[in-house]
């Protein structure tokens, strides 16, 4: 066999499974496929109108070329300062904040940054897709730590203390956690803080779903609850989520101030910097009303108690209530080694294969974020097409439960 010309780092890692299936929706739909996709990791509302209006007048201003500095125009990164000291107990200079391409760029730059080859990264599972394949990129171990149903998938401080070694380089903590909607409760987070401070580790906290919390839930920024965790932590967060701003790619992330500057150094050399435009866009979300936010995070509770309260009374599901984020993550276990009209179900990307061709809904299997036997739904989708798309699962999965038990 000839060499492959590509680089085995690039050959060894996955297509992100959740693009992947938003591409594969969107095909279907092109097709004319009557199709409802479950799959989005975005919000289905708008970028609020005042936060629009501040682009277009960032675009008459003439504010349309490379920003300077490259790593976030000045006023941003003070109301970055400024949120942060607000919400989170964080105290930064301005020259401790990158803004780059939406969150991911914040967090593979401080991967470039941390990893070499044979280090390892403590990700638990489940766990967004990109974290793993980004360290595997740059030659590094993400070594897994699996969290049950029944704790909530939440990390504990004793297995967090069991996966460190000597070639631990960060733990990732996400919180509330894509896909699991988990909230690590402040108890949590002192235990980790507890055993991280104990360590020679740095921590990559992505809070990006900050704003999305139900009930009583409460965010905790794990820099905030020690002083040497602030030196070695990397708070990432950004406007994707909160401000139904996805399109716009503006992430950013705060930290030491050595990280941020070698952050920076790399996306001299990669993006420049993130689109000016976005960039004003970004400041006003920040700066500008709020209530916009409250507004989404009331329509996602509605649908959350929709969506739980429906896979749970279908056969074989079960599904924790998310406290946090807009997806929920059921149990589908109990279907794998049924048989379907489409072969044997016998894992649950065969399922959620099953579900696209049956029930026309799409939705992301749980091994893309590292946890077999699960399904991803995103519940940032109109109440009526959460509702058709339920309908349309109970009747393939009832029908599939009902005729492998008789046959
Ligand atoms: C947990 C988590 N972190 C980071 C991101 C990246 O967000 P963005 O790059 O749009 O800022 C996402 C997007 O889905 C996410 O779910």
């Amino acid at each position: 066999m000839p060499k492959s010309p590509f680089t085995q780092r690039v050959l060894n890692i996955q297509a992100s499974a959740t693009v992947s299936a938003f591409a594969r929706a969107g095909e279907l739909r092109r097709q004319g496929v009557d199709l409802i996709s479950l799959v989005a990791g975005e919000p289905d509302f708008e970028t609020p109108e005042h936060i629009r209006d501040a682009a277009i007048r960032a675009i008459k201003a003439g504010h349309t070329r490379y920003t300077n500095p490259a790593s976030g125009i000045p006023e941003l990164k003070d109301a970055i300062c400024d949120k942060f000291e607000r919400d989170n107990d964080l105290y930064y200079d301005p020259s401790q904040i990158v803004v780059t391409c939406g969150a991911k760029q914040t967090i593979f730059d401080a991967i470039i940054a941390l990893i070499e080859e044979g280090d390892e990264a403590i990700i638990p599972a489940p766990y967004w897709t990109s974290y793993a394949d980004q360290v595997r990129l740059m030659g590094g171990n993400p070594i897994i730590v699996p969290t049950t149903q029944d704790s909530d998938f939440c990390m504990t401080a004793r297995q967090l203390q069991d996966a460190i070694t000597p070639r631990t380089k960060f733990v990732l903590l996400n919180s509330p956690c894509n896909p699991t909607g988990t909230v690590y409760t402040r108890e949590n987070m002192n235990a980790l803080a507890d055993v991280i401070a104990g360590a020679n580790v740095y921590v990559i906290a992505d809070e990006i779903y900050e704003k999305l919390l139900y009930e009583d839930a409460e965010h905790v920024s794990i820099a905030a609850l020690l002083p040497e965790l602030a030196d070695r932590t990397l708070t990432v967060n950004g406007v994707s989520k909160s401000y139904a701003m996805t399109g716009w790619r503006v992430g950013y992330g705060a930290g030491p101030q050595n990280l941020i500057d070698l952050m920076i150094k790399v996306q001299t050399q990669e993006t420049t910097n993130t689109c000016s435009i976005s960039q004003y866009a970004a400041l006003e979300a920040l700066t500008g009303p709020q209530d916009c936010v409250e507004v989404m995070r009331r329509a996602y509770v509605k649908r959350r108690n929709q969506i739980v309260s429906r896979l749970n009374r279908m056969p074989g599901v079960s599904c924790n209530m998310p406290r946090g984020a807009f997806y929920v993550f059921p149990d589908i276990s109990e279907y794998i080694g049924k048989s379907s009209s489409c072969g044997c179900i016998d894992s649950d990307v065969a399922l959620c294969n099953f579900l696209l061709e049956e029930a026309r809904v799409a939705c992301v299997p749980g091994t893309g974020f590292g946890a077999p036997g699960y399904l991803r739904f995103s519940y940032s989708a109109s109440p009526e097409q959460i509702a058709r798309g339920m309908d349309r699962i109970e009747a393939a999965l009832t029908a599939l439960y009902i005729k492998d038990d008789h046959s």
